[in-house]
């Protein structure tokens, strides 16, 4: 059985299990120690103690190593699944770059990547996605952002919309050093085809259940076909996503979205997200893409310089539109909240309509002049804007656990506390806590400690050209060691 939904609590956590073995350990010597006491001599029991004590602080110091933990798969039918959080460790300088595998790149029929993007004039019902295909995906050049952020950084700035990882994710693998031409030297095996470019003019349309899952099932027939896919049931092979997994997961033919990640044939691939199913160990959450996409070291560390000493004049701020439509909507709360904070703490930017999806320069102002941003669950519980304002090292502040901490936890630091804020809706909702006085309750010094941690974590979520560590290579890095993982443990589903 997959774990495809559950009503399990996330304190089962395989990380938990570190903790859980110590404690046993611990108890172990306590009864050693028993044992003890019932012989007579006062000073070998004195000296068992100190030895045993010794050996209990080598025991914990090696405990307190990052040990890899089998993944506790067999039995996780509906338990939420976390991975292990990011321990990437920065460019090794091991002989072999590529330990932990070779990458095997399909070569599709254009049908499934090529044409999807040339006909990117109706890849949406309203309007042309053509200027968010350019450069590679990363959309146009923001020079409009000259006046906001300094002048030599002004290059590394596009008009990035938030759905086009398929894009960049596919140019980045063609240049992926552990790239191999022949698949028969290959541990994972890539699938360039753009889901979720191809369902996107579906989905608000009136369209039929075939239309919609057309592209997925034909990309599964030709999988199908291949020696590897064949193999391994799918177990090596890796998907981007472009959108979220609610847009592949239609359960019945009148629901939204497509039925792509229910399809026989994608069961075991694993998937990239902007959103995952924190309880499905094949769903990965990724990086939404923020308009800044560094292509050397010194822009990435100018930027954080930037973003680390610039003035903020606000507390907190706001991005986000009321739905009129959606009575007590929480976010009608929170713009409320903001209005209405003495002395203008927070700011507001409203972006009604579309104006917040391919970020605007009032955005990326409003989050480099605040300390703080709301982040609350949108349509689904993630949303751009989390890593717009995270880039701009303002401090998040979430009311949801699954907006982030369960999404993104390859590429966010491990402590949620350490660079964000967690303030429990229910009490917003019922007037018990006021936001302003949650966020005024953190010294000076607290809130530049939280933004080092989030400045200390840009490259980590951001897609650049391959010249730093990036989003892209924390997520490919990641999806190599798992399947690594896979083959030494020995585990696939039964
Ligand atoms: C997924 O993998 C399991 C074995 O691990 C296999 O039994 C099953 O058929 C695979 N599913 C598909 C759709 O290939
Ligand atoms: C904000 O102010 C308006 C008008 O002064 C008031 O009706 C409303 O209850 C206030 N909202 C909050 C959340 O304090
Ligand atoms: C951003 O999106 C809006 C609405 O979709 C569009 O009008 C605008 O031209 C876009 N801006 C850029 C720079 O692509
Ligand atoms: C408001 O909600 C919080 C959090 O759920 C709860 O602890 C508190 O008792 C509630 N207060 C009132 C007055 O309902």
């Amino acid at each position: 059985m997959l774990p495809l939904s559950g009503n399990s609590s996330p304190e089962h956590h395989p990380r938990k299990l570190k903790s859980y073995e110590l404690f046993g350990r611990k108890n172990s010597f306590n009864s050693l120690l028993q044992q003890f006491h019932h012989q007579q001599s006062r000073l070998w029991l004195l000296l068992t103690i100190l030895c045993l004590q010794i050996l209990l602080i080598f025991i914990i110091r090696f405990l307190s190593f990052p040990l890899p933990l089998p993944p506790v798969i067999s039995s996780a039918a509906n338990r939420l699944y976390r991975f292990p959080s990011a321990a990437v460790s920065p460019a090794s300088t091991d002989v072999d770059h590529c330990k932990n595998g070779r990458i095997f790149v399909y070569d599709l029929p254009t049908a499934f990547n090529q044409d999807i993007v040339k006909n990117c004039d109706s890849l949406n019902p309203w309007s042309s996605s053509c200027s968010a295909m350019v450069n590679g995906g990363f959309g146009q050049r923001a020079d409009s952002l000259a006046g906001v952020i300094p002048e030599n950084l002004v290059a590394s700035w596009y008009w990035t919309d938030q759905f086009v990882t398929e894009i960049i994710f596919h140019n980045r693998i063609m240049k992926h050093k552990c790239r191999v031409k022949e698949p028969e030297s290959a541990t994972a095996f890539y699938v360039p085809f753009y889901a979720g470019l191809a369902v996107g003019k579906f989905l608000w349309t009136a369209s039929s259940a075939e239309d919609r899952d057309h592209h997925c099932r034909m990309i599964l027939k030709w999988l199908s076909d291949q020696e590897y896919y064949k193999k391994s049931n799918g177990w090596d092979h890796f998907i981007t996503m472009g959108r979220i997994t609610w847009d592949f997961r239609r359960s019945s033919d009148e629901d939204w979205g497509s039925r792509c990640i229910y399809l026989p044939g994608m069961r075991n691939i694993t998937r990239l997200l902007i959103e995952r199913n924190p309880w499905d160990y094949f769903d990965v959450g990724v990086p939404y893409p923020t308009g800044f996409h560094p292509s050397s070291q010194d822009d990435m560390s100018a930027w954080q310089d930037f973003v680390r000493t610039h003035s903020r004049t606000h507390l907190f701020c706001f991005a986000g539109a009321k739905r009129a439509a959606f009575r007590n909507d929480f976010r009608g709360i929170l713009l409320d909240q903001c209005r209405n904070s003495t002395a203008e703490k927070c700011r507001v930017v409203d972006c009604a309509g579309s104006r917040c999806s391919n970020g605007t320069s009032a955005i990326l102002e409003s989050f480099l002049n605040s300390d703080f941003c709301l982040q609350p669950r949108g349509d689904s519980f993630t949303r751009r804007s989390i890593f717009d304002c995270m880039v701009a090292g303002a401090i998040p502040v979430f009311f949801w656990r699954r907006t982030a901490y369960y999404q993104y936890e390859w590429f966010l630091p491990g402590k949620p506390e350490s660079y964000s804020v967690f303030i429990d809706r229910n009490a917003v909702k019922n007037g018990t806590a006021s936001i302003e006085a949650v966020l005024e309750k953190f010294s000076r010094e607290e809130v530049r400690e939280m933004r080092e941690r989030v400045i200390e974590s840009i490259p980590m979520f951001v897609y650049g050209t391959g010249a730093v560590k990036d989003a892209f290579d924390v997520a490919v890095d990641g999806v190599l060691r798992r399947f690594k993982e896979q083959e030494e443990w020995g585990y696939k589903w039964k």
